[in-house]
């Protein structure tokens, strides 16, 4: 029998408790620098060196850090779910944990690519991109993410993604930043959907919304719990 297919979709809030910091709450990355300073195409041409040093931090990070009972739980949704992980994370929290269909939307932290040709993507070598480092083309390497302002070329995948989903799952995300957020609007109507995420406010947009505002270490494999019984 075909199983039945679940589309999780996370933010940064899953990755919290692993120590890896989200980005609009209090204490979060964008009240420590400013968004135009390192994550944009603007700012990589302005000072390279800053917008690498910002990546290179964060990838310093991802690499100590370890899934936590958030990412473990939905690997379990697997023995007898179709689960398909859409992250607007760059860390690799779900592939240490061993989930196996992962879609990045916003890039990858262990991934840098050729600043003038976005098909050459390569592993970074060590924790630190620097300066110097060139593509076979002979252009810098850059880190492998999206920027704001650039195209989410995943995007249009995702959507086709969560338009087939049985269940839908969002965890630890604002839902501020499009094209991302309006994943949601892909999903039939019919289709239960579950937000967890202290924070997770009503959101009359989205209908057949379950709301669990715990946090993701605990909400998730509370959920997770439930959809195998
Ligand atoms: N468990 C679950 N959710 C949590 C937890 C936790 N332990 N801690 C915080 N959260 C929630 C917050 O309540 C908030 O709703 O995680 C969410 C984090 O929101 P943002 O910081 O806006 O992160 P995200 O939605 O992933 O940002 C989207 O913005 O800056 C860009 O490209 C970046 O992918 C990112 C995008």
């Amino acid at each position: 029998m075909k199983k039945k297919k679940i589309v999780v979709f996370t933010g940064a809030g899953i990755s919290a408790e692993s120590g890896l910091k989200t980005f609009r709450d209090s204490g979060g990355l964008w009240e420590e620098y400013k968004v135009e300073d390192v994550a944009t195409p603007e700012a990589w041409l302005d000072n390279p060196v800053r917008v690498l040093e910002f990546y290179n931090m964060r990838r310093r990070q991802a690499v100590g850090a370890k899934p936590n009972p958030a990412h473990l739980a939905l690997v379990q949704l697997e023995t007898i779910y179709d689960v398909q992980i859409i992250t607007q994370n760059i860390d690799d929290l779900h592939e240490k944990a061993g989930s196996k269909k992962i879609l990045h939307l916003h890039g990858e932290i262990n991934k840098c690519r050729s600043s003038i040709d976005d098909s050459l993507i390569y592993p970074v070598k060590g924790t630190d991109l620097k300066m110097g480092q060139l593509c076979e083309k002979n252009s810098q390497l850059r880190p492998h993410i999206v920027w704001f302002g650039e195209f989410v070329p995943m995007m249009e995948h995702a959507n086709i993604l969560a338009s087939s989903a049985d269940i839908f799952i969002i965890i630890g995300t604002s839902l501020n930043v499009y094209p991302a957020a309006g994943l949601v609007n892909f999903v039939p109507e019919k289709v239960p959907k579950y937000l967890i995420d202290p924070q997770g406010v009503s959101k009359d947009y989205i209908p057949n919304l379950n709301i669990n505002r715990k946090k993701a270490g605990v909400g998730v494999p509370e959920l997770v719990k439930n959809l195998l019984k």
